[in-house]
């Protein structure tokens, strides 16, 4: 992303949105060569999730779940759905 002086700035995440998914895809990049593609779904009763930096976090019932997509709050007891990731120089790909 580029800021109003011309840098660069790394976001700490990205949505994508797909027509075959009910819900957005969360990717966040975990390292240089290391990425995690989240179903934004809680798994505790199928709210969207809202992300942020570190976490993802449910607003009806207040789960949260950590940017590789594990539990760290309840009531959800399941892990999200994590989908892998490919890249080239260029393109990362998702694979639903
Ligand atoms: S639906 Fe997410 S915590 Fe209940």
């Amino acid at each position: 992303m580029e800021t109003a002086n011309g840098k660069l700035r790394e976001r700490p995440y990205v949505l994508v949105k797909t027509e075959e998914l009910a819900f957005p895809i969360c990717i966040y990049r975990l390292g240089p060569d290391r990425y995690s593609a989240l179903l934004m779904e809680c798994t505790h009763r199928s709210c969207e999730l809202h992300a942020g930096s570190a976490f993802l976090v449910c607003p009806c019932h207040g789960s949260e779940f950590t940017r590789l997509g594990e539990v760290q709050n309840p009531p959800a007891e399941q892990n999200l759905h994590a989908f892998t990731i490919t890249y080239d120089e260029q393109t990362l790909y998702i694979h639903l």
